[in-house]
C-alpha cells in the first residue's frame, strides 16, 4: 500500500529541493501518494492577504490536511521580520513554520549532522570533520520562540521578551533524547545550558533533564555551558553523541553543527510530536540569493526524505538512500561542494546509485 505524503513546497529554493527530492523518492522503489499544497509566501501571493494586514502564509486548509496525512515533507519558506503576525485558530504567530510546530505540538526538533564520504576532498569545504556524528534534538514550542515580545515603555526604546521553561515542556523532550538515544544506539546525551546565569529557567530545564536521565542508566548524561559547547563542538567534532537544548540554544548549536560537515546544504530535520504528526524539512532557510537557479544542494532535502522514509517503515529505503549520498563525488555535487552540477543533476545521480546497485 502507498504511503500518504503532503508536500509543503514552500518559498525560495523549496520548490526545487522538493522536485529533486521526488525524483530520488521515486528511484527508492517506495511507494508514495503525494499530496501537494503552496505553502509560505508562495500560498499568499495566490491566495491574498487577510483582514486587517495580517500574513496568511498558512491556511485552515493546511492543518486540515497535516493532520489528515499525518506525514509532511517540506522546504523552507521566506520569514521577513517585517511581515506582521499571522493568526490561526484564535492564536497570533510570528511564521507559519512556528504556527505549525506549536499548534501540532512539534515539540521535539532532530537535527543529525554526520559526515559523507563525498565531502572528504572538496577543496571548497574548508572544514569537514570525518568523525562527526551527532544529534541535536531541540525542544521546539518553547524558550525564546514563544512569540511573546513587546515594548516596555515608550515603543523603540526598551522591548521584552518573554523565554519560557515549563517542566512539562522539558521533561517531555528530554525523555524523547534519551528514548531516540536508546533507540539509535547512542551511548550519550549532553545538556547545553546557561544555568550560571539563567539561574531559574536554566535551572529547571537542567534538573528535568537528570530527573529523566535516572531512567537511562545505560545512557552516559553529562550537561555543558552552551557557550563553552560551541568552542568544544569545534575542536572535537567526534566527541559528540545526542545534544539536547531548550529551542534558541538549538536553533544555534544545529547550525554550527552542519558547519562540521561542510554547510546548511547538508543539513536535515525531522519534527515529531505526540499528535500523529511528523515533518521533515531541511534545517536552512529559502536561499533567495540562489532560489531559481537549479544549484541549490538538495542533500538536506534528501537526508530530510530519508528520515520521513524511516518514520514510515521503509528503513531499507532509508539507509539506502543515505549510502547512494555517501559514494557522491565532488564532480556529481552542486557548487557549494565544488561541483559543477545543478539540483536535478546532482538528484538524477543519486537516483541513479539507488537504480543500477541495489545493493547499496
Ligand atoms: C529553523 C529556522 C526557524 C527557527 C525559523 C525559520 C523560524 O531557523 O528551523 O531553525 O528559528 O526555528
Ligand atoms: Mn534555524
Amino acid at each position: 500500500m502507498a504511503h500518504r505524503v503532503l508536500f509543503l513546497p514552500g518559498d525560495g529554493v523549496g520548490p526545487e529541493l522538493l522536485a529533486a527530492a521526488q525524483v530520488v523518492l521515486r528511484a527508492t522503489g517506495v511507494r508514495l501518494k503525494v499530496e501537494t499544497m503552496d505553502y509560505g509566501r508562495s500560498y499568499e501571493r495566490t491566495h491574498g492577504r487577510g483582514l486587517v494586514g495580517l500574513s496568511v502564509p498558512v491556511s485552515e486548509k493546511h492543518l486540515d490536511a497535516i493532520q489528515r496525512l499525518g506525514t509532511v515533507l517540506k522546504g523552507p519558506i521566506e520569514i521577513d521580520p517585517k511581515t506582521p503576525l499571522l493568526e490561526l485558530r484564535g492564536r497570533r504567530f510570528t511564521s507559519a513554520n512556528q504556527a505549525l510546530r506549536k499548534i501540532f505540538q512539534l515539540y521535539a526538533n532532530v537535527r543529525p549532522c554526520r559526515f559523507l564520504e563525498g565531502v572528504k576532498g572538496v577543496k571548497s569545504v574548508k572544514a569537514a570533520f570525518p568523525d562527526t556524528n551527532l544529534v541535536v534534538v531541540r525542544e521546539n514550542t518553547e524558550g525564546m520562540y514563544t512569540g511573546e515580545e513587546r515594548w516596555e515603555g515608550e515603543a523603540g526604546s526598551s522591548a521584552v521578551a518573554t523565554r519560557r521553561i515549563t517542566r512539562e515542556g522539558t521533561l517531555r523532550v528530554a525523555r524523547f533524547a534519551f528514548d531516540f538515544a536508546q533507540k539509535h544506539g547512542r551511548k550519550k546525551v549532553t545538556v547545553a545550558h546557561k544555568a550560571n546565569v539563567l539561574r531559574l529557567s536554566d535551572t529547571l530545564f537542567l534538573n528535568c533533564c537528570r530527573e529523566v536521565s535516572a531512567a537511562y542508566p545505560q545512557i552516559q548524561y553529562t550537561e555543558q555551558l552552551c557557550d563553552s559547547l560551541l568552542t568544544a563542538m569545534v575542536m572535537h567534532p567526534g566527541r559528540w553523541d545526542v545534544i539536547l537544548c531548550e529551542n534558541l540554544y538549538g536553533d544555534l548549536v544545529s547550525d554550527l553543527a552542519a558547519g562540521l560537515v561542510g554547510g546548511l546544504g547538508l543539513a536535515p530535520s525531522a519534527l515529531y510530536g505526540d499528535q500523529g504528526v511528523a515533518i521533515f524539512e531541511p534545517a536552512h532557510g529559502s536561499a533567495p540569493d540562489i532560489a531559481g537557479k537549479g544549484i541549490v544542494n538538495p542533500t538536506s532535502m534528501l537526508l530530510s526524505a530519508s528520515m520521513m522514509l524511516d518514520h514510515l517503515g521503509e528503513v531499507e529505503a532509508a539507509r539506502r538512500l543515505e549510502a547512494a549520498l555517501a559514494t557522491i563525488r565532488e564532480g556529481e555535487t552542486t557548487p557549494d561542494l565544488g561541483g559543477k552540477a545543478g539540483t536535478m543533476q546532482m538528484a538524477e545521480a543519486v537516483a541513479k546509485k539507488l537504480r543500477t546497485n541495489s545493493k547499496i
